[in-house]
């Protein structure tokens, strides 16, 4: 089962290795120690290398690069696709321009983040036309870097740009269709089943192409774990140590990585990722821009799934207040048997839904929303970048200039599930631009939620933050500008 690495067009046998294994522990493994290991959890960018996937646009074959943590993605689900890691920028002795301007702006000091670094400005140096502030925070929003201070390292990013500007191609673009020829060989490899022998047990990854063989291969086999893109589940291998002995990947079935725009709704399938849902969703609620911008960071996105972050029912995801306040639904599949529940019905506990063995999300239907619709989103955390939410809140708002005002309020941090929230929504309807909405609303969450104190944020906190946020919302709809209200903590700085 090949990939293409770095600047050879020959297909390179990833070999038989545990299903378990990720990008990171297979690179290190095979001599390629330049892409490093700092946190394990996607945390810190020091492992970031760069994933190039075929894509057609216009009937034409393109490769799309994206950056990518490899320490929490599995080796196997890079089978068909380019990976590139930091030995693969220079041209022999000749180095690439990202990392020429990394020496020459001194971006580096104790040198331990910098592959991370050069890997996610090479992404950025490959994807964009031009350069700008915004471009160069989302590029880094996954790099940590503790020496440096940041400020070289995005001198490095428009210095690189400059070269760019002067019609420099890198090895990459100047070779960009024996890439695509190459990929295109490696299409043959449909239906993965792999199946590795460690001596005293047989542990399996199965990877179906297409809906129906995904559907049946999990009712043969319930029990098995169902990976999209790993991001919350193979935590569980790198930070609790676990192995799981079936996998049973969904990031190549074609039918859960399409998004259907129809004229009353969108229906999103489970396997596409944020940064391929991002266009769809800010095109017709503008408001997510801001809040997408907020989830996790550019390597995240490029690689976790919306149907992932709505499986994996933590009360503290962003997607499915979001969701719920959109009235989305989800069509659920077993064996040949769909079915369609409403979102806010899903979550049953925490971490319980109402999938039932061999049963898998297929899609997140969100009906198109009409005119006037208002959705306001917050997320309040302790980082501004890169940080899951203490309290998220979205509310979603028809109808304001009419009689029949209809809100629709989604939270998440306020209880074991992502929850809505319908006393506040009662409140809200009721009172949205009058001076009592602060401490109606307050009292309204007091009793319809009993928030839990953990690292993130006092019960308290979340009662009063969320009093509050309903309150910036009424003002927003009321015409105030946010930045006047930089005091309700949610703003950059
Ligand atoms: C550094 C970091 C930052 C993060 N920041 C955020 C953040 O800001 N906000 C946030 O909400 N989350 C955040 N996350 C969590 C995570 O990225 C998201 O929840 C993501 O959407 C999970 O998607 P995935 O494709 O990686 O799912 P996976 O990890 O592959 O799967 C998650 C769970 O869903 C199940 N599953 C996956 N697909 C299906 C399906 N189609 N049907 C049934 N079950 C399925 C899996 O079995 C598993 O139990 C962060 C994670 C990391 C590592
Ligand atoms: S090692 Fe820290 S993000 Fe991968
Ligand atoms: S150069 Fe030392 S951590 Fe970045």
């Amino acid at each position: 089962m090949s990939i293409l690495l770095n600047q050879s067009y020959v297909p390179f046998d990833l070999g038989e290795i545990n299903p378990n294994t990720t990008v990171l522990e297979w690179l290190r493994s095979n001599q390629l120690v330049g892409t490093k290991e700092g946190c394990a959890s996607g945390d810190c960018g020091a492992c970031t290398a760069v994933v190039g996937e075929l894509v057609n646009i216009n009937n034409k074959d393109l490769i799309q690069y994206k950056s990518i943590n490899t320490c929490i993605a599995l080796a196997y689900t890079l089978i068909g696709k380019h990976l590139i890691t930091v030995e693969g920028l220079s041209e022999g002795e000749d180095l690439h321009p990202v990392q020429k301007s990394m020496i020459t702006e001194n971006g580096s000091q104790c040198g331990f983040c910098t592959p991370g670094f050069v890997m996610s400005l090479f992404a950025l140096y490959h994807n964009e036309k031009s350069l700008d502030s915004t471009k160069i925070n989302d590029a880094l929003s996954g790099n940590l870097c503790r020496c440096t201070g940041y400020k070289p390292i995005i001198s490095a990013a428009y210095k690189s740009f400059r070269e760019k500007e002067k019609g420099q191609l890198d090895f990459y673009e100047r070779n960009q269709s024996e890439f695509v020829e190459a990929l295109n060989g490696l299409k043959n490899q449909k239906n993965i089943n792999l199946r590795f022998n460690d001596g005293n047990k047989t542990l399996l990854f199965d990877a179906p192409s297409n809906l129906n063989d995904l559907s049946e291969l999990l009712s043969e086999n319930p029990s098995a774990n169902i990976l999209a893109a790993g991001t919350d589940l193979n935590l569980e291998i790198t930070q609790s140590k676990n192995e799981f002995s079936h996998i049973v990947s969904v990031n190549r079935v074609s039918e859960l990585k399409q998004i259907n725009e129809q004229d009353s709704e969108i229906e999103i399938g489970a396997a596409v990722s944020y940064e391929e849902a991002k266009s769809v969703l800010v095109k017709n609620w503008p408001d997510l821009d801001s809040f997408l911008e907020r989830f996790a960071s550019l390597p995240i996105k490029n690689w976790a799934t919306i149907g992932g972050n709505i499986a994996n029912a933590s009360p503290i995801g962003d997607m499915a207040p979001v969701l719920i306040a959109l009235e989305s639904k989800l069509k659920l599949r077993k064996g040949v048997s769909s079915r369609i529940i409403v979102l806010e019905d899903f979550f049953v506990s925490y971490k319980k839904t109402l999938l039932e063995p061999s049963e898998f999300i297929e899609s997140i239907v969100i009906p198109m929303p009409s005119n006037g619709e208002r959705l306001i989103t917050h997320k309040i955390s302790k980082r501004y970048e890169d940080d899951i939410s203490a309290v998220c809140m979205a509310i979603n708002v028809k109808g304001i200039e009419s009689s029949s005002l209809s809100v629709k309020i989604g939270m998440g941090g306020m209880s074991g599930i992502p929850q809505r929230a319908t006393e506040l929504e009662k409140v809200f309807k009721e009172s949205w631009a009058k001076d009592e909405l602060l401490e109606a609303a307050y009292e309204a969450l007091n009793r319809e939620f009993s928030p839990f104190t953990d690292v993130r944020a006092s019960a308290e906190y979340r009662l009063k933050v969320s009093a509050g946020l309903a309150k910036k919302s009424s003002l927003m709809l009321q015409g105030y500008a946010v930045e006047d209200l930089a005091h309700f903590s949610e703003s950059k700085s």
